[in-house]
């Protein structure tokens, strides 16, 4: 499964990336908005930062507008996956964007139907969004279910990209359903590392170790 951080921080991003382990980065325009930063200059940063796909949300209703804005932020580097809304006017634009080669990622995805419809419009990633999901008294972890049944029985080559990831256990049920991708805060990755028997673990052998007088 690929690991995706859903931030505009770029030093968070350049730490992430130092473990090898981060294969793209997810802004949205809340986002955009925390990091108090240009969007394209921050935009452009990331990408320099990381090798995998940057997700940059066109802002823009109607698919003559997306289609403006999608081609100044596809210009920032060859990274750069357009981020559209899961709206008419948005699959219009994932189909036209996606049929040029151009990555797209179709988000706030709340539907397994929802996401079929990204998947016959050629989205390279469908964001159903698990935490405002569960929030709103849904089971989002169902949904991503769902969305994996309908995508194999067809051979859909959309990769679910698990959004709105709030805790650990929404990226271990990602995994064990096979989802392609989740994209997480960098409070959710650094978890992800953690366990109170490793710290634990690594305490006592060190207390032995210093017994032994030892040095490697
Ligand atoms: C994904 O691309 C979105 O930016 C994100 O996961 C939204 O998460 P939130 O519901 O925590 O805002």
């Amino acid at each position: 499964m690929k690991f995706f951080v859903d931030t505009a921080d770029t030093q968070e991003i350049a730490d992430l990336a130092e473990t090898g382990l981060l294969d793209g980065v997810t802004t949205n325009p809340s986002l955009i908005a925390k990091s108090g930063r240009d969007f394209m200059e921050v935009t452009r940063e990331i990408c320099g930062i990381v090798d995998g796909p940057v997700s940059a949300e066109v802002v823009a209703l109607d698919h003559a507008g997306m289609m403006r804005e999608a081609e100044i932020l596809r210009k920032i580097a060859d990274n750069v996956c357009i981020k559209v809304p899961l709206t008419v006017d948005g699959l219009k634009t994932c189909k036209k964007l996606t049929s040029d080669g151009t990555m797209v990622n179709v988000t706030l995805c709340f539907s397994a139907n929802q996401a079929l419809l990204a998947a016959k419009a050629g989205a390279t990633f469908i964001s159903p969004f698990v935490g405002r999901h569960d929030d709103n008294g849904f089971d989002g972890m169902a949904l991503i279910n769902d969305i994996r049944l309908i995508y194999d029985n067809y051979a859909f080559a959309t990769e679910i990209l698990v959004a709105s990831v709030r805790h650990p256990i929404h990226v271990l049920e990602s995994a064990k359903i096979g989802a392609d991708v989740a994209t997480m805060p960098p409070s959710v990755i650094r978890s992800l590392f953690k366990h109170v028997l490793t710290d634990k673990g690594i305490e006592g052998f060190l207390a032995d170790w210093a017994k032994t007088g030892q040095s490697i």
